[in-house]
């Protein structure tokens, strides 16, 4: 297949990638290293025949349009978003541009173009809270408390809608924090980042009792490879996760044990989530996945050692 990935340069993306081509089939990635960095393709750019990159915004449908034109995708694997939710805290505009203005950026030249399958990242936030619940795929509750997680629902609306109406077959994965090598953001990277530069202590944002399961980006990208021949008309939806959870502050001493720091005070700003529009504590209902014979390879826990040394070992 020939596959558009859009957010290609990100650290899903770029993961995902390297899987797609090692199954032969050819990728066009589209990234305006918003987030995602060069770095991340250098190992593609001008030196696999089967990947072409355009350096471009999502939001321009002017030249988004030629691309589909040009290239003649079969599929589009939309990963782009603006994955920095504190950042949006501060200016929504920048969830609207690149979380859901890029989604109907695509999905009119999905349209227009006669390209009829979608994968679509979609994320735990558009549950919002649910304190104690493990929420399912059809839960009622979708009441996103961050600019991200509301974008991010409006995207599956959108895509719902245009599903329907061109008769697209699509996949969207629910999932929540995913780790692992090129991580662009999120608190491993923080952590790393901080203590690297100035290791008397750590400044943890909230109680550090938040707690959330963490999956490796490998698990990840196999299950989309796995899932992504959808058959149904329609949007076919999962959440995609691990049972397991770890909390911040055990994150703190995997990074200081890994980088062999010992006895580093921990300065915790209190409250219960890091951040406005955090949420604390959840838990996945994952029966759908696992009955459909998928589970991750790797615990929470693990995932976060694993990401820790990888991180360490190849450098932020
Ligand atoms: N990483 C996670 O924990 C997580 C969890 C749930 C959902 N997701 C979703 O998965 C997808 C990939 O996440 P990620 O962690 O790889 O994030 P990332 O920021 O590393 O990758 C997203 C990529 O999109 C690109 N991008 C953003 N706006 C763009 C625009 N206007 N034009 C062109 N490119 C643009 C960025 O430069 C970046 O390379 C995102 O949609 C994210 O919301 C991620």
């Amino acid at each position: 297949m020939k596959i558009l990935v859009a957010g290609g340069a990100g650290f899903i993306g770029s993961n995902l990638i390297d899987d797609l081509l090692a199954l032969g089939n050819q990728v066009v990635c589209i990234d305006n290293f918003f987030i995602g960095t060069r770095k991340n393709l250098e190992h593609l750019i001008g030196k696999n025949d089967n990947f072409t990159f355009y350096e471009q915004d999502l939001c321009d449908i002017g030249a988004v349009s030629r691309i589909f034109e040009t290239e003649k995708v079969d599929f589009v694997v939309h990963l782009a978003a603006n994955s920095d939710i504190q950042a949006s805290a501060r200016n929504p505009e920048i969830e609207y541009k690149n979380t859901y203005t890029t989604t109907f950026v695509l999905l009119e030249c999905m349209r227009h173009f006669q390209v009829k399958r979608l994968f679509f990242a979609s994320t735990s936030a558009v549950y919002g809270e649910h304190m104690g619940d493990a929420v399912g795929e059809e839960s009622p509750g979708l009441r996103p408390i961050s600019y991200y997680g509301g974008c991010k629902l409006g995207c599956e609306a959108l895509i719902s809608a245009y599903s329907y109406m061109n008769d697209m077959k699509v996949l969207i994965f629910r999932f929540p924090n995913v780790i692992g090598p090129r991580l662009t953001h999120g608190v491993i990277f923080d952590f790393i980042g901080r203590l690297k530069k100035a290791p008397s202590g750590l400044r943890i944002l909230g109680d550090g009792m938040q707690a959330k399961p963490y999956l490796y980006v490998k698990d990840l990208t196999d299950a989309i490879v796995r899932f992504m021949d959808v058959r149904e008309k329609g949007i076919t939806l999962y959440n995609v996760g691990v049972e397991s959870q770890t909390t911040v502050t055990r994150i703190a001493d995997i990074v200081c044990e890994k980088m062999g720091l010992k006895g580093i005070p921990y300065f915790y700003t209190g409250g219960r989530g890091g951040w406005k529009g955090d949420v604390p504590q959840f838990q996945y209902d994952l029966k759908k996945i696992h009955d459909a014979g998928w589970h991750a390879a790797h615990t929470s826990d693990e995932a976060v050692a694993r990401t820790v040394e990888e991180v360490l070992r190849c450098g932020l």
